[in-house]
């Protein structure tokens, strides 16, 4: 079985790597995860799960006569993890239509794959995940302008064929009762979880851990994996997921 879910939202900086590996890390109690940072030209998930220093990521794949998927995969956290290379040339170098063929090679070996996407649905790569995912796990903020910027994600998902699997609230500092009504009637899925501001995360991130390995117990780690919970992932067909990521058109937004 396979399901594949993007996680994005329309801006940067909510939360969606975060999310990613805590959402991965939840689901691994039950299922093979394999998460990849699908963000590859403002890759930051290597950070999260202490992978700077490794010496293979996704850039590596993603140019003619790369290396095998397989070298930039890495056990951590009882998850598969696929980083990718922050280097503006390296980001350059690389084809993202390689991408689809890496998700497919994966989706062989997964029951849950997670695609840490990029934030701006402005190019055929950026859009990628959103496209081809079964579903997407759509992060926000509790502003408006967050919200605003989620709800072109989820237009864009469903008019090619994704489903919503609900949204993330990320942040979350006060009562945030008003916006949450407002997603309820604009966005489809339900809510998964509402996480909070929380110094836990940060300092998972400091730590170049997951937050599921540096606070298990934190209440934002309690609040992923209520959404992990929700999410139930569905018993796909893994080579109808690789064939349609190796050859479903991608729209081109621009
Ligand atoms: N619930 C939270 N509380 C506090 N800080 C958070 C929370 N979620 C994410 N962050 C921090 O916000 C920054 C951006 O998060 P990240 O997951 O990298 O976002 P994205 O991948 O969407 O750009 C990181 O420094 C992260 O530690
Ligand atoms: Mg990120």
């Amino acid at each position: 079985m396979v399901e594949a879910f993007a996680v994005a939202s329309g801006k940067g900086g909510t939360g969606k790597t975060t999310s990613t590996l805590a959402l991965g890390m939840a689901l691994a109690e039950q299922y093979d995860v394999t998460v990849v940072d699908a963000d590859t030209g403002m890759a930051n998930l290597l950070f999260h799960a202490g992978l700077a220093d490794v010496e293979t990521t996704l850039h590596d794949v993603l140019v003619e006569g790369g290396a095998p998927v397989e070298a930039a995969t890495y056990d951590r956290f009882g998850m598969r993890v696929v980083p990718c290379g922050t280097s503006l040339s390296a980001f350059e170098a690389a084809d993202p239509e390689r991408l689809r063929g890496v998700v497919a090679t994966l989706a062989a070996d997964a029951d849950v794959l997670l695609l840490d996407s990029p934030a701006t649905l402005s190019s055929k790569s950026a859009v990628l995940p959103v496209v081809l995912a079964d579903r997407v796990v759509i992060v926000l903020q509790p502003t408006i302008p967050a919200i605003s910027d989620g709800l072109k994600v989820q237009e864009y998902a469903l008019s090619y064929g994704s489903d919503v699997a609900g949204t993330l609230f990320n942040k979350v500092q006060t009562d945030i009762e008003a916006v949450r009504e407002r997603a309820d009637r604009y966005f489809e899925g339900p809510l998964l979880a509402t996480v909070p501001e929380s110094d836990a995360v940060r300092a998972a991130r400091s730590a170049g851990e997951p937050l599921l390995a540096h606070a298990p117990d934190s209440t934002a780690g309690a609040a992923y994996r209520e959404a992990a919970d929700a999410l139930d992932p569905r018993d796909g067909d893994s080579g109808d997921v690789a064939e349609r990521f190796r050859t479903a058109v991608i729209p081109d937004p621009s």
